[in-house]
């Protein structure tokens, strides 16, 4: 009998992710869930052929340089900032993300904080747990309007296109920017309109993040940008920390630059600024954007099967380094 690849799965992942890369592999899997440091996952990695990884995993040359047996490193997510791509060619390593299965778990919940930043939901169900609900007031936590408001995406990919279809049963105005345009039949029908990053800072109500983090999107929201902004308008970052100034972006909030912020993602989350904690109007969730049943086990089961395509021979789905040789 032949033998199998063996892979190791470095968080916990749902049964039948395990029992599909049982049939195929030698599995460890660390069902545990408690995050390996650097040390631990290149000594557990030694003697693997595969790993199906998370974005708490650092994927990087010196781990690299200790997997002399490794082929592919199959994240659990459709970002990559985790792994070092090119590190990975160098050593022969196909890596591999989960796009597409997430865009609309992801595009709803940039939606939740939208909704929830412009109605002041976290104020309002603190105060109502706190028992201080005492009677109705016509003034009583008054938000902004989302329906018939702008809303600004920068960054147009699958998610961003996602979170902009939802913005039509709420008569909104769309505006986008983007590294390259959309083609004109898309921007149609999407009724979004191409702007400058100036342009659309200036005159969005919503601005929303949906760019994937890297050098060269590091700290594209700072304070120069946060002033560019409305005063009224609410900030919602939900694609990854980093592309937000956190430091800059509390003082916007404490100072009135901006209105409000939605934030799912944090520059060293989950050491969030403690700052963030003080302020009303920022609705904080913990990186849960594609948490839903049903795209997390989907996304757990694209990486099994990106890993297995690649220990099996064939070309992984969704390779993020075509140029890699094995
Ligand atoms: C992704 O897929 O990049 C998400 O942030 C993981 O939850």
């Amino acid at each position: 009998m032949a033998v199998k690849p063996k892979v190791l799965v470095t968080r916990e992942v749902f049964d039948e992710t395990l029992a599909y890369l049982g049939r195929h592999c030698e599995v460890e899997s660390n069902q545990k869930d408690v995050p390996f440091d650097a040390d631990t996952l290149a000594q557990r990695l030694k003697d693997k052929d595969g790993v199906v990884c998370c974005l708490t995993d650092r994927i990087d040359g010196q781990l690299l340089a200790r997997c002399p047996r490794l082929k592919v490193a199959a994240n659990i997510a459709v970002g990559f900032n985790n792994i070092d791509l090119a590190a990975c060619t160098a050593h022969h390593v196909l890596a591999t993300n989960t796009p597409g299965v997430l865009d609309d778990s992801t595009a709803d919940l940039a939606w939740t904080l939208m909704l929830a930043a412009a109605r002041r939901l976290t104020e309002a169900e603190t105060y109502v747990r706190a028992g201080q609900w005492k009677g109705w007031h016509l003034k009583q936590l008054l938000g902004v309007d989302v329906h018939h408001a702008t809303l600004g995406i920068i960054g147009m990919g699958r998610i961003g296109q996602a979170i902009a279809r939802r913005a039509e049963g709420f008569e909104m105005r769309v505006i986008y920017h983007n590294r390259s345009r959309l083609a004109a039949d898309i921007e149609q029908r999407l009724k979004a309109t191409y702007v400058s990053k100036d342009e659309l800072l200036a005159q969005a109500d919503f601005v929303v993040l949906q760019m994937p983090y890297s050098p060269q999107t590091h700290h594209l929201i700072g304070e120069a940008e946060l002033k560019k902004m409305k005063p009224s308008a609410i900030l919602i970052n939900s694609t990854r920390g980093g592309v937000v100034d956190d430091t800059a972006l509390i003082r916007a909030l404490k100072g009135g630059t901006i209105r409000a912020a939605g934030l799912d993602v944090f520059e060293s989350e989950p050491r969030l600024n403690p700052e963030f904690l003080a302020l009303k109007n920022v609705v904080l969730a913990p990186h849960i954007g594609s948490s839903t049943e049903a795209t997390r086990s989907a996304m757990a089961m694209t990486a099994a099967q990106n890993a297995v395509a690649a220990l099996t021979g064939g070309t992984p789905p969704n390779l993020l380094n075509p140029e890699c040789k094995l």
